[in-house]
């Protein structure tokens, strides 16, 4: 049996995780031993707990309970607290998703006590170094030995960094192999689509029906942390629901909920909490999530995960945020990268109003993404 540590933390990585796992459990169980790790980074109950059990995600082997804290303070915790469970488990490989301070704290921590670090959500790039998060990918994948692309762009960024795209076995961090593999979150999106319909009630309990509302989610630092760019987002969402017939549903992230009641001008936040028209509630189950995504007339988001979903249910999508990772969303004409900027924003909803005929090519592969990786996992383990 192999050992696998699979390293989570933050809501997205929880969520992600479960196609991996049901991956091993349906295909591998003979030979894989999964020990999920959850760094903490995320505890609210409603950011963590709830994805365990809609999801089917197994009970993590520990929670180092880290916690919020400085991206130092955080970052350092989790190395800390990970190392002394490295040793216990004497893992043949360790995973990780994405860029978050959990993701970064394991891939440097296991690279140099010499655990194969597998990345999943590799080669992304946003080429804006400002973000905490391009610095956590890029130095991720450099100390990877697997890395799992979901995107042909990210497989080209990787390239252009020097990863030769031959594939080796064994690999190890000095020979790295690419693979592209498709969106681990499109098969996640395309499984619990069917039982998102039949367990959530949702659009029952915000007394919503389809296309009459926009699904809007906000927590990027650079939005939230930043007050003029806070005003302008809270500005655009209420000329919309002013100049339009359309709700929005805002399911708030703790990070924006603290920085919209703390930092934005009083009146606003009254004007913005108790409008009609905009329906602000906790964060969502993945459940109800992809319900109200699957039902929404559009998606406003700087999330990275919502503006895929938003792809895979074929919902238009406003991007606030200067750059996306998802460049072929896009380029492909059904997303805009609008920043806070109102008048663009406005130009492309007006677009977007007019223009209904989207296409949507398979750009996040066929919905066996965590197959794929778990096979090519267990075949290059092996051949170590
Ligand atoms: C983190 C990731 C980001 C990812 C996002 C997903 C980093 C650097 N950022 O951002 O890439 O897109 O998760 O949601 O890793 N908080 C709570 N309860 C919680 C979690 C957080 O109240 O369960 C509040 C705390 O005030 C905390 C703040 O949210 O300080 C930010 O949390 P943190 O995990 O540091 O960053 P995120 O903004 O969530
Ligand atoms: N999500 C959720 N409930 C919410 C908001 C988001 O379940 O209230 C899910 C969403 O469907 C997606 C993931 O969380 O699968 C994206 O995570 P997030 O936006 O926190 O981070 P990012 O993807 O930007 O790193």
């Amino acid at each position: 049996m192999l050992k696998l540590i699979t390293i989570i933390g933050a809501r997205p990585q929880i969520i992600k995780s479960a196609a991996i796992s049901r991956a091993i459990k349906n295909h591998f169980q003979s030979d894989i031993e999964e020990y999920i790790i959850h760094t903490g980074q995320h505890y609210d109950e409603n950011m963590s707990e709830v994805f365990f059990e809609e999801m089917e995600i197994p009970k993590p082997y520990i929670n180092l309970q880290i916690g919020s804290g400085s991206h130092a303070q955080q970052t350092a915790g989790m190395m800390n607290a990970l190392e002394k469970h490295l040793q216990e488990i004497q893992a043949d490989a360790l995973l990780i998703y994405g860029d978050t301070n959990s993701t970064i704290a394991a891939a440097l921590t296991c690279s140099k006590i010499g655990i194969p670090v597998i990345h999943v959500e590799a080669g992304l790039r946003s080429f804006n170094k400002s973000m905490p998060e391009e610095i956590n990918r890029i130095l991720s994948d450099h100390v990877s030995t697997l890395l799992f692309c979901p995107t042909q762009t990210a497989v080209e960024n990787l390239k252009k960094e020097g990863f030769d795209l031959n594939i080796k076995y064994p690999s190890n961090i000095d020979n790295p192999s690419v693979y592209h593999c498709g969106d681990i979150m499109y098969d996640n999106s395309m499984f619990f689509s069917q039982k998102a319909m039949e367990q959530s009630s949702i659009l029952q309990k915000l007394q919503l029906n389809s296309d009459e509302f926009i699904l809007a989610t906000i927590h990027r630092n650079n939005n939230t942390d930043i007050n003029e760019r806070l005003v302008s987002i809270v500005e655009i969402f209420l000329h919309l629901v002013e100049t339009y017939s359309y709700k929005i549903v805002f399911p708030i992230h703790p990070r924006t909920q603290k920085n919209f009641s703390e930092n934005l001008p009083k009146e606003l936040w009254n004007k913005f909490s108790t409008h009609p028209k905009i329906i602000c509630i906790p964060p969502a189950g993945f459940l109800d999530m992809i319900q109200l995504e699957r039902n929404a007339k559009y998606i406003v988001t700087d999330s990275g995960g919502v503006q895929k979903e938003s792809y895979f249910f074929k919902k238009p999508c406003f991007i606030l945020r200067s750059e996306t990772e998802w460049v072929e969303i896009v380029t492909n004409g059904n997303a805009v990268v609008c920043d806070v900027n109102k008048d663009l924003f406005f130009n492309s909803f007006q677009y977007f109003e007019k223009n209904q005929n989207l296409t949507y090519p398979p750009f996040f592969g066929d919905g066996k993404a965590a197959d794929f990786i778990v096979q090519e996992i267990v075949k290059q383990l092996k051949k170590c």
